[in-house]
């Protein structure tokens, strides 16, 4: 097969579209034929050498994929060869196959294509996990997420919605804000002209930005507000007032989805089929693609996503 290798680590011009070996499915795994994947920002920091991988991971970025079953391993029940799924990954999915644990597979929703598909696992899977799982987000409350345009983004402001709660969001301009009203945020701050702090409190903040909005997170959360850190675009440090953290009770939480094990992936994957595929099908949650590219052309869609400029999803086929 061919797969998208990262030469070595640096900048868009180190993937290379060239012939690997095919992988092969372990017990409880199935090869899936690629369609089509989808980048996430971590696929940017795992070409740069920033991103540790978590043991056993292929080589090959990509974290989520839609496609046909090609192959199935042992005792794997359920799914057959031929049947059209997408999945959540490790790694591995910037290529024509990859294998992964039956656990991960999803059906395709209602109404969404095959290639459509391969952009939805990662983005819900992480908004899920960590709104509901971990913040217990309820009907209500007050819910903000730091970069309402990005793929994370667009599904946290619908999948709170569609949770009932009031959302907010940050945004870095008036299209943005235009588009993640439309999705149905209450509220979105342009972050670049406008401080988030002040429209508080809120009890649920999802943040992808780490060190920099640390202590004006805290700021801004209610009495019993959880914060949860995802994202570390600007800042590994901050610090932390432990005072407004006690007399609020506020709990702060930091996530990754990748290093979880694929008995945890597979008990988040079950919660989205059962909870989220409803809310897609009946189309209070849309998929929301900025563009769809080869995946040969991987390092032009790593440029598109360095310059910000996205707004959703950036898809990438298998002819
Ligand atoms: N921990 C996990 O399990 C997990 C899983 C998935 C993703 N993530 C993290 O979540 C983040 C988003 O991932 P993604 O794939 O959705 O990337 P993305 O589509 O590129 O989205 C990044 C977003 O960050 C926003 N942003 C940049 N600077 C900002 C600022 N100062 N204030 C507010 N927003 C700002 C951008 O907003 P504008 O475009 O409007 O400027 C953009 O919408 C990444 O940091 C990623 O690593 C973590």
């Amino acid at each position: 097969m061919k797969a998208v290798l990262i030469r070595e680590p640096g900048g868009p011009e180190v993937l290379e579209w060239t012939e690997v070996e095919d992988p092969q499915p372990a017990d409880g795994e199935v090869v899936i034929d690629v369609a089509a994947s989808a980048l996430n920002r971590a696929d940017l920091m795992q070409r740069m050498g920033l991103y540790p991988l978590p043991p056993g991971t292929s080589p090959y970025p990509g974290l989520e994929v839609s496609g046909r079953i090609s192959a199935v391993g042992q005792g794997v029940t359920g799914w057959q060869v031929g049947d059209e799924v997408c999945a959540l990954l490790t790694g591995g999915g910037y290529a024509q196959k990859v294998a992964v644990p039956a656990g991960q597979l999803l059906t395709v929703p209602k109404g969404i294509s095959l290639v459509e598909a391969a952009a939805l696992p990662e983005a819900v899977a992480t908004v899920w996990s960590n709104i509901v799982i971990t913040a217990r987000l309820q009907e209500g409350e007050s819910f903000l997420v730091h970069g309402g345009a990005g793929g994370v983004g667009t599904m946290a402001i619908q999948i709170a919605k569609a949770l009932q709660a009031r959302v907010i969001t940050t945004v870095g301009s008036p299209e943005k804000a235009a588009r993640a009203r439309e999705l149905g945020a209450d509220l979105a701050i342009d972050y670049r002209t406008q401080d988030f702090t002040a429209y508080g409190p809120y009890d649920v903040i999802l943040d992808v930005i780490g060190g920099q909005y640390l202590e004006r997170n805290i700021r801004s959360l209610a009495a019993d507000g959880r914060l949860v850190v995802i994202g570390l675009q600007n800042g590994l440090e901050a610090q932390l007032n432990l005072a407004e953290m006690v007399f609020k009770r506020i709990s702060v939480h930091g996530t990754t989805l990748r290093t979880r094990s694929a008995q945890q992936k597979a008990a988040i994957i079950a919660e989205v089929r059962s909870q989220v595929w409803p809310m897609i099908e009946n189309g209070a949650v849309q998929l929301v693609i900025d563009q769809t590219l080869p995946m040969a052309d991987a390092a032009q869609a790593h440029r598109l996503m360095e310059t910000g400029q996205h707004l959703g999803k950036i898809v990438l086929i298998n002819d």
